[in-house]
């Protein structure tokens, strides 16, 4: 027992866990991420409760004390757990694990306080709150992870190569927690993971996305990409992004590294939003860019077409990481395709339809769109970076300009492909789709107004010249 942490554990349900214990003459301690959160003032709702003995038998009784009906019992495991106070609670027995090497799954026995804490991944997640009487707040700390918690280190409790190869997943939570924490991996760890790298193989995409994600989230998220790349655990899911890597030089002429230039989109975006998918939206913004490269003799190196090929790729590349097919999907790919369009309105002679169909093509994602293109702009020369940030503003006045106008952002033509079949008494057929998209374009282009009446004086036109008539 080092150090009295009793203040820090000052919730009703350590005090009735703490009596429980007493009363039927049980050792319980709080352990794990929870006490990490705490001693790193971060907010967790998520609280481990190890008991010398069953969890389930404990949580019974905890629950009983505070009148909980509503336990889940997860036998298999021997764990139970309950929501109080917003919290979730979950009691687990202390345990000995040992692992085979082709799977996460280890053979569980009952044990010491200390063997519990030598099966967990790092020093600073193996700390332990005691809930006994005699001792309650003090720390169990045999691996110094306090003292790693204070230089900012990640490290294993036992030798590294035994806590990755036992469970791969391990890896990636090292990077994670060194992206959201802004810790260092001990050099020894990081040597390990490097090794291990190929194991990842045993562990399912939805366990690997659920860290990336958090890596994508963290503060400074280069700082977990760089190390997913450094030790090759990002080859094994996701060779599309490893792809951007390197710089090639041809006649004198170099491009740009697109793996760091995408981490340099990355972090200067995240430093405008949490949003997730606004985050993947620049790590994905530059991926067609390997498969697009050309090099032309008078040009030197472009990359034609790399935002409609990057969003075309996007469904397969996120069907693979397990990233979700739906909206979300729908509105990366979206902002990827568009990715070039407001620089391309930068030039002097920009038209007004140019505008209005912008406008249209991102609807609501405007501001996000604008997001991306300023966290593109990643040069190094402040003349530049300064040219190119007033000339989006800008772009930004022009847009909105025309947009105060026209109202063609969240646009529906006035004339719908109900009233296009009623009017020539046709069913659902291609020419439809051809007067209906005809009048958009009118409309866009500034040929005609946003407006009933001139929309369906085109309509009769536009039929007229391809052939439909009124029956
Ligand atoms: N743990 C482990 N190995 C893993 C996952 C978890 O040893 N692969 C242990 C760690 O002691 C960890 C605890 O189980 O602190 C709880 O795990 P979990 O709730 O998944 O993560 P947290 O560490 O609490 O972190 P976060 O909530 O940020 O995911």
């Amino acid at each position: 027992m080092e150090e009295d942490f009793s203040k820090y554990i000052d919730k009703p349900i350590f005090r009735t866990v703490s009596e429980v214990c007493n009363e039927n003459g049980l050792s319980a301690f709080v352990i794990g991420g929870y006490v990490r959160d705490l001693i790193l003032k971060r907010p967790s709702k998520d609280i481990d409760i190890v008991v010398l003995g069953s969890g389930l038998d404990l949580a019974e009784k905890v629950a009983k004390r505070l009148d909980i009906d509503k336990v889940q019992y997860f036998k298999n495991f021997g764990t139970a757990m309950f929501v109080h106070e917003g919290d979730d609670i979950e009691f687990v027995g202390a345990r000995k694990e040992s692992y085979s090497r082709d799977t996460r799954k280890p053979i569980v026995e009952n044990g010491s306080l200390e063997d519990d804490q030598n099966r967990r991944d790092f020093t600073i997640n193996a700390l332990a709150l005691s809930l006994n009487k005699s001792s309650f707040g003090y720390l169990v700390d045999p691996f110094d992870g306090l003292e790693d918690m204070e230089n900012k280190i990640i490290r294993t409790p036992l030798e590294p190569d035994k806590t990755y190869s036992d469970d791969p997943l391990r890896m990636l939570r090292a990077i994670r927690f060194s992206s959201q924490l802004g810790f260092r991996i001990e050099a020894e760890s990081l040597a390990a993971i490097e090794r291990n790298a190929d194991r990842l193989e045993i562990i399912s995409a939805e366990r690997i996305i659920d860290e990336v994600n958090k890596i994508v989230l963290s503060p400074k998220p280069s700082v977990g990409f760089k190390k997913l790349y450094d030790t090759k655990l990002l080859h094994q899911f996701f060779p599309e992004m490893v792809a951007l890597q390197g710089i090639e030089t041809k006649n004198g002429k170099s491009h740009k590294d697109n793996f760091y230039h995408t981490l340099e989109v990355l972090d200067n975006i995240s430093k405008e939003t949490d949003d997730l998918w606004l985050r993947w939206a620049a790590i994905m913004h530059d991926i067609a860019k390997p498969r697009t490269k050309r090099f032309h003799d008078k040009q030197g190196w472009t990359f034609h077409g790399h935002e409609d090929l990057g969003a075309k790729m996007i469904p397969k590349i996120f069907k693979k990481l397990k990233l979700p097919l739906d909206a979300k999907m729908k509105y990366v790919q979206k902002l990827v395709r568009l990715h070039l369009r407001p620089i391309s309105l930068v030039k002097g002679n920009v038209t007004d339809s140019a505008i209005r169909r912008l406008l249209f093509e991102a609807g609501e994602d405007l501001e996000d769109l604008m997001t991306l293109c300023n966290a593109d702009i990643t040069s190094k020369n402040e003349y530049k970076v300064e040219k190119y940030k007033r000339n989006f503003k800008l772009v930004e006045k022009k847009l909105k300009q025309i947009e105060e106008k026209d109202r063609v952002r969240n646009f529906q033509p006035p004339i719908s492909g109900e009233l296009i079949m009623s009017t020539f008494n046709m069913g659902p057929c291609y020419e439809v789709g051809v007067i209906k998209t005809a009048i958009k374009d009118a409309i866009l282009d500034g040929h005609i107004e946003n407006d009933y009446d001139q929309a369906y004086q085109f309509m009769l036109e536009k039929a007229k010249e391809i052939g439909v008539s009124k029956k």
